[in-house]
């Protein structure tokens, strides 16, 4: 992102210190047992085992689903790897050195909120219950560059689902880990952090909605967002957040990172149009990393049969800021 940072800003509201990880086995059998994710033979992390033996390295490569097939090659993985977004790092695109400090294990996610009982999940053991596949996905930066990644993950409507969220809950708000001392960024204070991000239920439950665990067939590296980042290929890549520790559910709809350090700039909706410029660039085309050529950007990045019916009625909402 590029970001203007004028002088003299207030500082953003402090950021909250997400739960402390830990593993409520209890809950996390009875929040598992009571959705449709449980197959037999649930299988809770073991003490002891280093980030080095990923423990969920047994679980790739995963099947592809051809359902969701790419107009484009995929972009090979040391481009991908090597140019990221993730600021919690850096904010340049040569962080992935630096994203190796990140401890991945153990990772828990918090779902709270409007849902019928909080609690804590252990990520392997929702990675092995959710079921894995991968995706050929477009991923297109409000930046105006894109790539072509194979993901794997899990649909984020599995996630909502052993969530159980109340009638209530309009919206579903997301939260990176927050750790100033494994991530630099974090000590620089005019950002709101923890990155957040925000998106309706509808949205979520779309069959596009991802969360993405791996890539290239094999647990995701740091760089990427591990252990489990959102992908939503049809919006600016700002909204597909990395490395996530909670799920909240919401009826109002929170401020996310973005639109609180630059709300002219980085809205709510962020839906990928080619027609509606950033107010500093055109979004008309897009530079690929994989061959440095410009090409054509497509209204919602080309999905726009998966996702068009869920924004019927919302014109008058700024859809693609
Ligand atoms: N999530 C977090 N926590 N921090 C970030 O800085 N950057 C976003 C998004 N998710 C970001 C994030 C932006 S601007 C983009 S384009 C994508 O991650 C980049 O994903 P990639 O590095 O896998 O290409």
């Amino acid at each position: 992102m590029f970001v203007h940072l004028k002088r003299g800003w207030e500082l953003p509201a402090s950021a909250a210190t997400p739960e402390s990880a830990y593993l409520d086995r209890r809950t996390l059998v009875r929040t598992l047992a009571a959705g449709p994710l449980l197959a037999a033979g649930l299988a809770l992390p073991r003490p002891g085992r280093t980030e080095d033996a990923d423990p969920s390295a047994g679980l790739y490569p995963a099947a592809r689903n051809e359902r969701y097939a790419l107009d484009r090659p995929v972009t090979d993985e040391p481009i991908t790897s090597r140019y990221n977004n993730f600021y919690e790092f850096g904010s340049h695109k040569e962080i992935h050195e630096r994203a190796q400090d990140l401890v991945i294990r153990p990772w828990t996610i918090a779902i709270d909120g409007l849902v019928e009982a909080p609690t804590t999940i252990d990520v392997d053991t929702l990675f092995r219950e959710a079921g894995l596949e991968e995706r050929l996905y477009r991923h297109r930066c409000v930046e105006a560059w894109s790539m072509a990644i194979p993901w794997t993950g899990f649909p984020l409507a599995k996630l909502v689902t052993v969530a159980k969220p109340l009638g209530s809950a309009k919206y579903v708000a997301f939260e990176t880990f927050m750790d100033a001392d494994v991530a630099p960024g974090q000590r620089q204070v005019w950002y709101p952090w923890p990155y957040t991000e925000v998106v309706t239920i509808a949205e979520a439950t779309n069959e596009l909605a991802f969360l993405v665990t791996g890539a290239y067939g094999k647990p995701m590296a740091k760089q990427f967002g591990a252990p489990i980042r959102l992908h939503l290929p049809w919006k600016y890549g700002f909204k597909s957040i990395k490395s996530i520790v909670r799920v909240s559910f919401v009826e109002e709809r929170p401020k996310t990172f973005w639109e609180t350090l630059v709300p002219e700039e980085y809205g709510f909706w962020a839906n990928v149009n080619p027609a509606v410029d950033h107010p500093r660039w055109s979004q008309a085309t897009e530079r690929e990393l994989a061959t440095g050529e410009r090409v054509p950007t497509l209204i919602f990045n080309g999905y726009g049969d998966f996702v068009a019916p869920l924004y019927a009625g919302l014109e008058n909402e700024p859809l693609y800021m």
